[in-house]
């Protein structure tokens, strides 16, 4: 049905935690809804529909989201729906509903085709845990609501079959299946129809992106002829899918941008076979050499997980001399966090390390990755860079923009350049953001890497 010729069926408000997947997943229910006649707004005051797209990645994530459902009851009426969807509802099922008596529905990441007739469901009191695993999900027929005018993040394939000891996803999220490239292109065509110049790919392992018929490689040259694409980004690949093909495909499409993230866990042979990543320290440093060797200057960014079970001092040491080596551009450090039916829950309770010794390594990491990266950053002070400008920036007055290589430029300026093309000279840094000059308004391509 069409939401002009239907009347509101009320208002909905969906409030995202984790990762670009999910912020993907929200646009997608918005969209669904707002067929279905739902208003979306921007906060829960007064919502009729509030819904709260969780993550399960570490128990910290989910331990927020249970203090935040308590306080969603002071917005809440009588006849609120209040529901509960993603992958900490997957995880958690039905006993969700047990543990919060104000939540009325609990729906997984392939569960949303039902979400209208759930909520009319709950409308009329009932209470549904929904999590059953949908391998032919992709949600095509769609319509994602966006509310970012400049970029788009475009799902390509969802599900994980890589089985890392520590992640919780391939039991949240079920087994890997990729869109059509007929289908991703058709998507990417119609964002960019609405002025939307950048384009992320999104999947767990998005390099492994396989359709029956063509890889990811064939995905980024295809994606690269899209009219009025500038720049095209992925996350996140898995090392092991860097194929010659796919490196060439990155090195040879324009519009795909110097960046890779890149997520490396340990810099330990021995840690990253406990984690079952299925590559050493070596073949992903020789990873990392093969993209550097195909796009000079490419920047690299990493995920790296400290205090996994049986971690010792030695091979966290070598965590810490493999982020030297890399230099990567940035890190995000997590402490392993145990989950629940991961087979690394299933380890001797002997190999526990600590929360004080995981902490010191995390504080550590933390200050290498940091003397990397500023090291770098003003070794950059003075070059001239393309970048798009995002958003206003949280500093008063200026604006939020980002170079190909994905660093943050913080740019004088007012709203109506949101969405432009500026070439800026990098005038300072704060070890991790920039602040830049503008040389001239451009619609050229990048004179910098
Ligand atoms: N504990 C800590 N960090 C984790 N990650 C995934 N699972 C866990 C866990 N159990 C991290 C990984 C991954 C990122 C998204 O989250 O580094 O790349
Ligand atoms: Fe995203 Fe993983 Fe968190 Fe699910 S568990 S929201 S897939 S980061």
């Amino acid at each position: 049905m069409n939401a002009d010729t239907q009347r509101s069926a009320g208002t909905v408000y969906i409030e995202t935690y984790g990762c670009q997947m999910n912020v993907s997943d929200s646009e997608l229910m918005y969209g669904r809804l707002a067929e279905c006649g739902y208003v979306p707004v921007g906060g829960p005051e007064g919502a009729d529909v509030i819904l709260v797209n969780t993550c399960a990645i570490r128990d910290h994530a989910e331990q927020r989201v249970i203090g935040r459902l308590g306080e969603l009851k002071r917005y809440m009426s009588r006849d609120t729906v209040l529901g509960v969807t993603g992958c900490m509802a997957q995880r958690l099922g039905p006993a969700l509903l047990d543990r919060a008596k104000h939540v009325q529905l609990v729906v997984g990441p392939d569960g949303y085709r039902a979400l209208p007739s759930l909520i009319e469901g709950a409308r009329r009191g009932e209470r549904v845990a929904k999590v059953d695993f949908d391998l032919e999900e992709h949600y095509e027929d769609f319509h994602a609501r966006r509310f970012d005018g400049v970029r788009a993040w475009i799902p390509v394939q969802r599900g994980c079959d890589y089985k890392c000891t520590y992640c919780i996803v391939p039991m949240t999220r079920g087994a890997e299946r990729s869109r059509t490239l007929s289908d991703v292109e058709r998507e990417s065509a119609e964002v960019t129809a609405q002025g939307i110049t950048e384009i992320t790919l999104l999947g767990q392992t998005v390099n492994s992106y396989h359709d029956g018929e063509h890889d990811f490689a064939d995905l980024l040259r295809r994606l690269g002829r899209t009219p009025g694409l500038r720049r095209l980004r992925f996350t996140s690949p898995h090392p092991n899918d860097f194929t010659d093909r796919v490196i060439a495909a990155m090195a040879e499409t324009p519009v795909v941008c110097e960046h890779v993230h890149l997520p490396m866990q340990s810099g330990s042979s021995r840690t990253l076979k406990r984690m079952l990543r299925r590559y050493t320290r070596e073949s992903y440093l020789e990873c990392v050499a093969r993209l550097r060797g195909a796009i000079p200057n490419v920047a690299l960014t990493t995920d790296i997980i400290v205090g996994f079970p049986g971690e010792t001092d030695d091979e966290f040491e070598e965590t810490l001399s493999a982020v030297r080596d890399v230099q990567f551009d940035d890190a995000f450090t997590f402490r392993f966090s145990l989950r629940d039916g991961t087979p690394a829950a299933r380890l001797p309770e002997s190999m526990t390390v600590s929360d004080e010794v995981a902490t010191a390594r995390l504080d550590r990491l933390i200050a290498v990755v940091r003397e990397g990266s500023r090291a770098r950053n003003l070794s950059l002070l003075g070059s001239r860079h393309e970048v798009l400008v995002e958003k206003a920036a949280r500093r008063g007055g200026l604006l939020q923009a980002r170079t190909r290589h994905h660093r943050t430029v913080l740019v004088p300026g007012d709203a109506s350049m949101i969405g432009r093309y500026l070439t800026v000279e990098l005038t300072g840094t704060t070890g991790s953001t920039f602040t830049g000059a503008l040389v001239h308004n451009s619609r050229a391509l990048p004179l910098a890497g």
